[in-house]
């Protein structure tokens, strides 16, 4: 299991020369949960390896223990002993998903289908997080919810007999769209889905290795529609979690900023619906090359990536960009605050509702480190110059691990060093991030 290590919680990053070297993208957390989940979901002893074992995957290991699944590990493999669609025990206390509102949310779907009630909650983020998004839907399925604003602490009561719906999504969401998903697996009839773009599909994907009757198809203006029929019996599986695009990131973004880098990442899992950022860097004059691609037994795509620097051009993005890559903005905000001219993200309201305000945090950070930084409703505009990254400053990332590092990367070429205050909650996605960063060369330290 990994360990909380509290002295990382203020880093400084310095400038830094260049980084080298070969590393293993850490495992992928939206596969994590899901392979922990669709194993309890299912007959028989399923066995996971290279699993993601950050605090909000190990949350998920104890939400589910607390649920009755039995769930051990065997040197570097988890194992679960799957309790089937209906068979979820009444926890003897409230269910605490801290950070992880993937967790949260794909766990309520899975409750839907179960005779018990249940309390949830979460950390300071993740109590004012939206949850009317997956209460909703459910409710219209038949799961009872107890809930002052939507919000955590929820109680939810599941029941065995929900009637399906066809539900079009107010804004394309993975987690929504899981929930609903799961909720459908038992539900006689077809549930059917409608996003207006494509999320990660690799609850689609799962499913069906597991065995779920599940039918998804994405046109080319990116609507897509998925369709579960109920009745389902899920049989548990082996699953080989893949690296996580999202992680690597942040290496990729240092290595293609930082001159006379040339960087390798193994093993990255490149599904079509994840790989925004790439296809963004690239946009921008970024030097990277995927190899080695094959796809995995539940039908995700896996590369090796090499990423060499060069220089950055700034770029416009439309909404429709959002839902491929929506984790990857505050690193991609930090390649273009490098360079030089304006770029635009647009559409991004989604960026308020994640582990903070990103949206917010991604403008006020980089003004404060002296990159000119302005929005228009739900636009981010960035006025891009290497020469004016000044540095020099505090960045309270406010618990939001995504923040934490894309910031620690801005200060490898920032003229003054960048400190950033809250770098424990990294631990929630990619508790190595520390040590990979200093293996490949990047100036990180802890403050003193
Ligand atoms: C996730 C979906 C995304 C993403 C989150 C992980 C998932 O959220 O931001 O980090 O694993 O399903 P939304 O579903 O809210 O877009």
């Amino acid at each position: 299991m990994a360990k909380k290590i509290n002295n990382l919680n203020h880093l400084i990053s310095f400038k830094t020369n260049k980084i080298t070297g070969e590393i293993a993208a850490p495992s992928d957390k939206s596969i994590s949960h899901r392979a922990l989940l669709f194993s309890s979901l299912s007959i028989g002893l399923s066995k996971i390896s290279n699993l993601l074992e950050s605090d909000d995957v190990l949350n998920m290991v104890r939400a589910l223990k607390s649920l009755g699944v039995k769930i051990t590990k065997s040197r570097k493999n988890w194992l679960i002993q799957g309790v089937g669609l209906t068979g979820f025990e009444e926890p003897t206390k409230k269910i605490d998903c801290g950070n992880s509102g993937t967790l949260v949310r794909i766990l309520m779907g899975a409750l839907s289908n179960n005779n018990i009630t249940v309390n949830l909650t979460g950390d300071q983020s993740l109590i004012k997080r939206p949850m009317d998004r997956i209460v909703e839907p459910l409710t219209s399925m038949g799961v009872n919810f107890i809930t002052s604003n939507n919000k955590l602490p929820i109680t939810i009561k599941g029941n065995s007999k929900l009637i399906p719906i066809k539900y079009k999504l107010p804004v394309s969401s993975a987690q929504i769209k899981t929930s609903i998903l799961l909720a459908g697996l038992n539900t006689m009839g077809i549930t059917e889905i409608i996003e207006p773009y494509t999320s990660r599909n690799h609850s689609e994907n799962l499913l069906k290795y597991f065995g779920a009757k599940i039918k998804f198809n994405s046109t080319s203006s990116g609507v897509n529609r998925v369709l579960i029929e109920g009745g389902n019996i899920l049989m548990a599986k082996q699953v080989n979690i893949p690296g996580d695009i999202s992680s690597a990131a942040f290496t990729i973004v240092a290595a293609s900023i930082i001159p006379n880098s040339k960087i390798r990442i193994l093993n990255v899992g490149i599904n079509i619906y994840r790989i925004g950022i790439l296809d963004a860097l690239e946009l921008m004059g970024a030097d990277i090359k995927k190899e080695n691609i094959r796809i995995n037994e539940f039908n995700e795509p896996i590369s090796d990536i090499n990423v060499s620097y060069s220089k950055l051009k700034p770029l416009k993005l439309n909404k429709s960009f959002s839902s491929k890559m929506i984790d990857e903005y505050p690193i991609l905000a930090i390649a273009a605050a490098t360079a030089t001219g304006k770029s635009v993200f647009r559409g991004l309201s989604e960026l308020r509702h994640k582990e903070s305000d990103r949206f917010e945090a991604i403008i006020e950070g980089l003004n404060k480190c002296g990159v000119l930084t302005s929005s228009k409703n739900d636009d981010i505009i960035i006025h891009g110059n290497r020469n004016k990254i000044k540095g020099g400053v505090t960045i309270d990332c406010k618990y939001d691990h995504r923040i934490a590092m894309a910031f620690i990367i801005l200060g490898t070429i920032s003229k003054k060093p960048i400190e950033v205050v809250g770098c424990n909650s990294i631990i929630t996605s990619y508790p190595n991030f520390y040590d990979q960063m200093r293996y490949i060369g990047l100036n990180v330290e802890v403050k003193k």
